[in-house]
């Protein structure tokens, strides 16, 4: 039995449909209830749906063996997994932002918040810069509104969310998109059923491309 931890939510469905093309059935996933996890033995899988920000952890630590993170949580969190393909989906772009006509004059540490503070104290590592990190889970975009923070540091995908909060991107740090990611072990026992996802995903993606 492969078992595969999806993210819940859009994403995780466009991603099931590629595992379902790639021969990893399991029907009635896709039906709408609170039902989190789904076997199918002919197809010998097990999904689970997890919330995007755990899937890598679930992976890590064996309860599942290969899952779809998104780059910025396995840039943030670094976790034990073996990253083996770029799905080309979910892309979005890691930024910072600031109200419309921030300036910052380097007289004191810039106030940054933001769910990614490893990402965010990297990037401000290399510039030199002193930042005094405010960790938030969600909504962001309000911090600098509030008198929260400076700026912020977060994920950009239509800038729709900005744009109606009266911020705008300073800088962009790097692009994001949904990785396919494996537990170390199951990689090695698993190596078969795991390497045919990657092949038909890969073959998938060129089509896409064509
Ligand atoms: C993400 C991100 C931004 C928004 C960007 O938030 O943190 O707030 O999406 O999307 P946009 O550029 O298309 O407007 P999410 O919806 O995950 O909710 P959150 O505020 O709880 O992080």
């Amino acid at each position: 039995m492969l078992n595969i931890a999806l993210p819940k939510g859009r994403l995780g469905r466009i991603v099931y449909k590629q595992f379902e093309q790639a021969g990893f059935p399991c029907p009635g996933i896709l039906e709408d209830n609170r039902t989190l996890v789904f076997e199918y033995p002919p197809a010998k899988v097990r999904y689970f749906w997890a919330k995007p920000s755990d899937v890598a952890t679930y992976v890590s630590r064996g309860s599942a063996d290969i899952g779809v993170a998104g780059k910025d949580i396995l840039l943030e969190y670094e976790p034990a997994v073996y990253e083996l393909l770029d799905l080309g989906i979910g892309a979005c772009r890691m930024a910072v932002a600031a109200p419309t006509g921030f300036l910052d004059d380097g007289s004191r540490p810039l106030r940054v918040a933001t769910k990614f503070a490893n990402i965010a104290a990297g990037y401000y590592a290399s510039r030199r810069r002193d930042i005094d990190i405010i960790r938030l889970n969600g909504s962001i975009e309000i911090a600098p509104l509030l008198g929260l923070s400076d700026v912020i540091v977060d994920i950009v995908e239509t800038g729709k969310t900005l744009k109606e909060n009266r911020l705008e991107v300073i800088d962009t740090l790097l692009p994001i998109s949904a990785r396919l990611i494996a537990n170390q072990a199951a990689f090695q026992f698993k190596y078969l059923q795991i390497q045919k996802i990657v092949q038909q995903l890969s073959l998938q993606k060129k089509e896409e491309h064509l």
